[in-house]
C-alpha cells in the first residue's frame, strides 16, 4: 500500500484527479471506477480544470475515449431526480465535459428486477475488460461503493439493503430525514473492485479518522469491508491530515 498524505482536501483532490487523467491517457482502453459522495465533488471540480488545461488535442481524445463505470446507485432514482447518483455523475463530468451517456455508465436505479440489473451491469463490466483504476470513498460504517458490513472478499455486484448508518451519513441530500433514503442500491461489489488494475481510496475530514485507521490496521474482516483493500497489490491512499490524524499520531497498528 502507498500513503500520500496531503494538507487537506483541495490538495487530495488535485492528486487524485491527476492520478484519473493519468489513468484515462495511459490505458485508454480500461474503464474508470468512479464514486459519487461528498468527497469527490473536489475531485471532479478538479478534473474538469487540470482537463481544461490540457491541449486541445489530448483534451478531445480523453473525451473521445471516456468510458466509465460507477460503483452504486440507489434503488428507485432514476437520471430526473437530482438525488440519483446518475444525476450527479451528470452534473459533475458528463453535461461539462461533453460527453455521451453511455460514457458515463451506472447501474439503473429504475430497473424492474434491481437484483438482474446488478448481474448486467456486472457482466457489462467484465465485457468492457474490468475497471482499470478504481476511485473510491469511505462510508463511516467502512463500507465501499455500497458494500455494507459484513461483506466479504467475494461479494459480487448485486442488491443489498442500506444500513441505518449509511442511510443517516446520506440524509443530507434528502432534506436530513434518513427514512427518505432509498432503503435499497445496486452496488459492485468488493470481487469487482479488488480485480481493478489499480485502487484509489479517497479520504477526507476528521469524521473518517477513526474508521480509516481500522481501515488499513486491522486484519481484514467483513465487519470492515474497506480492509479487504489492504489485500490489493496496487492500493494507493490519498488523505488529508484531518483524516490522517489517527493514523500519524496513534499508538500505531492495532493488530
Ligand atoms: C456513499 C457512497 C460511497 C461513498 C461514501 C462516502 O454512500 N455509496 O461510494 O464513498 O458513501 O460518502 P461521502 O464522501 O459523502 O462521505
Amino acid at each position: 500500500m502507498q500513503l500520500l498524505a496531503l494538507a487537506d482536501a483541495q490538495a487530495v483532490a488535485a492528486a487524485a484527479a491527476e492520478r484519473l487523467l493519468q489513468a484515462r491517457q495511459a490505458q485508454p482502453q480500461r474503464p474508470l471506477g468512479l464514486a459519487t459522495g461528498r468527497t469527490m465533488v473536489p475531485v471532479y471540480a478538479a478534473l474538469r480544470q487540470q482537463l481544461g488545461r490540457l491541449g486541445s488535442q489530448q483534451q478531445r481524445q480523453i473525451r473521445a475515449d471516456w468510458l466509465s463505470f460507477n460503483l452504486d446507485e440507489y434503488v428507485g432514482l432514476g437520471p430526473h431526480d437530482p438525488r440519483s447518483f446518475k444525476a450527479f455523475m451528470a452534473g459533475q463530468l458528463q453535461a461539462p465535459l461533453g460527453l455521451r451517456p453511455e460514457q458515463v455508465l451506472l447501474p439503473d436505479g429504475l430497473a424492474a428486477d434491481p437484483q438482474a440489473e446488478a448481474r448486467r451491469y456486472g457482466a457489462a463490466l467484465a465485457v468492457a475488460g474490468g475497471v482499470g483504476l478504481q476511485l473510491l470513498g469511505l462510508g463511516l460504517n467502512g463500507h465501499v461503493g455500497f458494500n455494507e458490513p459484513p461483506c466479504s472478499a467475494e461479494a459480487p455486484c448485486r442488491c443489498l439493503t442500506l444500513s441505518a448508518a449509511t442511510r443517516t451519513q446520506n440524509a443530507g441530500a434528502f432534506g436530513g430525514d434518513p427514512e427518505a433514503v432509498p432503503a435499497q442500491a445496486i452496488t459492485l461489489g468488493l470481487a469487482e473492485i479488488l480485480a481493478a488494475g489499480q485502487i484509489l481510496l479517497v479520504v477526507t475530514g476528521a469524521s473518517k479518522a477513526a474508521i480509516l485507521k481500522r481501515a488499513l490496521q486491522e486484519p481484514p474482516c467483513p465487519e470492515i469491508p474497506a480492509s479487504w483493500l489492504q489485500h490489493h497489490p496496487r492500493l494507493e491512499v490519498v488523505a488529508d491530515q484531518a483524516a490522517l490524524g489517527a493514523f500519524l499520531q496513534g499508538p500505531g497498528p492495532c493488530r
